[in-house]
């Protein structure tokens, strides 16, 4: 058994943040999402791993310091790579799959048929993250041997997802983003598959939207009468595509977070809660009411940091309040009167009062950016 773990793609609904950075790399509690991923691959016992990578793309950006256009080259590939290496780290080994673009689940599919050399294999979608790990459905899959397996979840939104109908236990019918759902049980981005799945996907020709879709491809073969069985999971499961979504994944995993505390607390500090600090960080004159957790090498000082906020490394917080929230790597926020909260905060993002005349708000955000002032 192998896995198929895809991580292109471009990440629309994370702009601007995906801008400059894979989503699959955002992070969760401060640990990349695609890393939740890996861990529950090597967890099922799987070893050999294909990762989908998209090649680089040329962006016009305004240079953060300068306002002035520039055109930066995004490169998720090379983050990805960097960032999971040899896969050694999680106890794997990688091999990259160069996607030309995102042509969808499907064409990842297909263009990793000679990686799978006739292998069954676990596909699973680099931004979504499901809590109890996926062990249980690997070893179903292994003892049950169906032609494919999928699995379903209940949704509130399922004109988000692929959708699926069932008689009984027997998938009769998938959408990709229905207009109108049969049902509200999504398909969760994990998915098993026999070698069997590779004549599906030359079989099926691209969506409207014009991606090659994996739901078609196993719509095709219940069509052809391949035996596809699935399960509805009750265990807590978030596709990471929305801001939204990243913040109650985020919510969900600080909520086990336990207290330890690394980096250097004075004794004005009030600290409640399972609060994690990284090294080299410095807090004074502050409240933490956890969970929460702070990376390395950051400083805070006379700031209040509500539940559930992931701050990552070297981040500044002076005089400023803040919950229930996702700052990235380098990020200053100081002298803000009312308190920051549900936001996701890029890296190196500077949010500071300013006393200048005339008093008004003067914003330099990029393209796809989102404010909400009070
Ligand atoms: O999260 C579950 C949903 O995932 C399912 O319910 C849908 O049926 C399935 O189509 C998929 O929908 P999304 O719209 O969320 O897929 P997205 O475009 O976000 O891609 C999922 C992951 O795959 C993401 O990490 C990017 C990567 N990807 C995507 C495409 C289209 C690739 O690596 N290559 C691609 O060509």
């Amino acid at each position: 058994m192998k896995a198929l773990v895809l991580a292109g793609g471009r990440g629309t609904r994370l702009r601007p943040i995906t801008h400059t950075r894979a989503k699959q790399l955002v992070p969760v509690a401060n640990k990349p999402v695609l890393d939740f991923g890996l861990e529950s691959i090597a967890a099922a016992g799987i070893k050999e791993v294909g990762i989908i990578v998209s090649d680089p793309r040329e962006m016009l950006q305004p240079d953060h310091r300068t306002g002035e256009l520039i055109t930066v080259l995004v490169n998720s590939q090379a983050e990805i790579r960097a960032a999971v290496g040899d896969g050694s780290r999680f106890g794997l080994k990688v091999t990259y799959i160069e996607q030309e673009a995102p042509l969808g689940l499907a064409h990842a599919v297909k263009i990793s048929e000679e990686f799978m050399a006739g292998d069954s294999f676990v596909m699973y979608l680099g931004d979504n993250l499901i809590k109890d790990g996926i062990t249980h459905f690997v070893r179903e899959f292994e003892a049950e041997k169906p032609d494919a397996q999928i699995l379903l979840a209940q949704v509130s939104r399922p004109w988000e997802f692929g959708v699926a109908e069932l008689q009984g236990e027997r998938v009769v019918r998938l959408e990709e983003k229905p207009k109108q759902p049969k049902s509200d049980l999504a398909l969760v981005g994990v998915y098993l598959f026999t070698s069997s799945i590779f004549d599906a996907v030359r079989a099926i020709k691209p969506s409207p939207r014009g991606e090659l879709e994996i739901t078609d491809a196993i719509q095709h073969m219940i069509t052809t009468g391949q035996n596809v069985r699935s399960h509805v999971i009750r265990g807590w499961w978030k596709d990471t595509g929305r801001v939204e979504d990243l913040l109650e994944a985020n919510r969900i995993v600080l909520a086990d977070l336990e207290r330890r505390i690394d980096g250097t607390v004075d004794a004005a500090t009030i600290i409640e809660g399972a609060v994690e600090i990284g090294e080299g960080t410095v807090v004074e004159r502050s409240h933490l009411r956890g969970p929460l957790i702070i990376g390395c090498n950051a400083r805070i000082s006379d700031t209040y940091i509500g539940p559930f906020t992931a701050l990552a490394d070297g981040v500044q917080l002076q005089r400023c309040e803040i919950e229930h929230s996702i700052v990235l790597d380098r990020s200053e926020i100081r002298d803000i009167a009312s308190r920051i909260e549900s936001s996701l905060i890029g890296r190196d993002v500077v949010v500071t009062k300013s006393d200048s005349r005339p008093r008004a708000h003067r914003l330099m955000l990029g393209d796809s950016s989102r404010v909400e002032l009070a």
